[in-house]
């Protein structure tokens, strides 16, 4: 008897959809490097930016690594949270099918991607922005194969968009001497060149459906751990600090010039560079005990790159900026969500139905 009636509601649940595209979920597509990344590195065997091993994912659900490059949430986890929408699955998870990803969306990001096609080579295998947009294209195809054009349309028209790469660009790539990118360019066209291609990147989405996306800015990558130890004396590297705040300008106007310009749009630009920067500099009048080191570390053979199962935990996860070399830790990435939906202003999606079956999130000391 419960049989039939839970077969009969999905009967209707599909025949709504397919009569009617606006009775599809709003859901989001993400695309993005490891700050964002749900577990598609996991699934590239080459890759060696990888969150598979622990300590990565102690904070979160189960507390076994997830393919997130934090102890717990990203800012997307978060910022989604608290938009109403559903965390999407990571585009390579091998269970991911089309009914997932009616109801979740879908998430591209990879660690070590970047804007550029050629960032991230160190990495051997990361999906670049070019390359997650090919995949979102397949799964526009797979998506009107399933409900038909005319409601995959209002589906992808409907969706939210977050694009949030470029720290790649400049410290796996311009940064570094052995690639090409960093004696082709000096660094206003270096940016220029991100901005040029990032550009092509959004007006592809929109001409794909994209309608309304947020492209999250850099914070002070000069003051990751990594870099730190790179400067003799442990300062942050004023140089790949001042590249993000460029970077974030010309972002910034690129976003408002493609906002006026494409129909429909409502592309926005955030970054939390101030926030984070505030923290460094001042870390208890902020509630974290220390800004400048990992979390996560392997003794003193730094920087390790990754944080692995014999690294030493920091005592209180809760109060440290950094999780890894590269990442923030989730209260970190608690600040810097809040200051985003702060400066994005967008309200939350009323779905009319209950929540997502997202795993717990980690209990945080910012909770407002
Ligand atoms: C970047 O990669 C994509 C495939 O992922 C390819 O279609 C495109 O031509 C490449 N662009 C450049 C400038 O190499
Ligand atoms: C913009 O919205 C209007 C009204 O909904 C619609 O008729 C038009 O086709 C849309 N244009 C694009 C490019 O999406």
């Amino acid at each position: 008897m419960k049989i039939k009636v839970g077969v009969a509601m999905l009967v209707v649940t599909i025949f709504a959809i397919l009569i009617d595209g606006y009775s599809c979920k709003v859901v989001q597509f993400i695309f993005g490097d490891s700050l964002s990344d749900v577990g598609n590195n996991k699934y590239l065997g080459k890759s060696l930016a990888q969150a598979s091993l622990p300590w990565y994912g102690i904070d979160f659900g189960n507390g076994l690594p997830n393919g997130r490059f934090s102890n717990g949430r990203t800012v997307a986890d978060i910022i989604g949270d608290k938009m109403g929408l559903p965390r999407p699955p990571a585009y390579l998870d091998p269970s991911l099918t089309e009914d997932m990803i009616l109801e979740n969306g879908v998430n591209y990001a990879s660690g070590g991607g970047g804007i550029l096609n050629e960032t991230g080579a160190l990495f051997i295998q990361r999906l670049s922005l070019y390359k997650q947009i090919e995949l979102f294209e397949g799964t526009q195809t797979l998506i009107r194969s399933k409900i038909g054009k005319v409601a995959a349309d209002k589906f992808f028209q409907g969706a939210r968009y977050v694009v949030a790469l470029g720290s790649n660009d400049f410290i796996n790539n311009y940064l570094m001497p052995v690639y090409s990118d960093s004696w082709n360019y000096n660094d206003q066209s270096f940016i220029d060149y991100l901005m040029e291609t990032l550009k092509a990147q959004l007006q592809l989405l929109h001409t794909l459906g994209a309608r309304q996306l947020m492209v999250f800015g850099l914070g002070p990558m000069g003051c990751i751990p990594l870099q730190r130890v790179l400067s003799t004396s442990g300062d942050c590297v004023d140089r790949a600090n001042n590249l993000a705040l460029s970077f974030n300008k010309a972002g910034s106007k690129l976003m408002d010039n493609l906002n006026a310009k494409l129909p429909n749009s409502s592309y926005r630009f955030g970054d939390a560079y101030d926030v984070v920067n505030n923290i460094i500099i001042n870390p208890s009048k902020y509630g974290f005990s220390n800004s400048d080191s990992p979390c996560c570390s392997f003794g003193k053979i730094r920087p390790a790159l990754t944080c692995v199962p014999a690294s030493v935990l920091c005592k209180d996860r809760s109060k440290y900026l950094f999780w890894d070399e590269y990442h923030p830790s989730d209260s970190a990435n608690q600040f810097i969500a809040n200051e985003l939906i702060k400066k994005f202003g967008f309200t939350r999606v009323d779905q009319g139905d209950a929540p997502s079956s997202a795993p717990a999130i980690a209990p945080s000391p910012d909770q407002n």
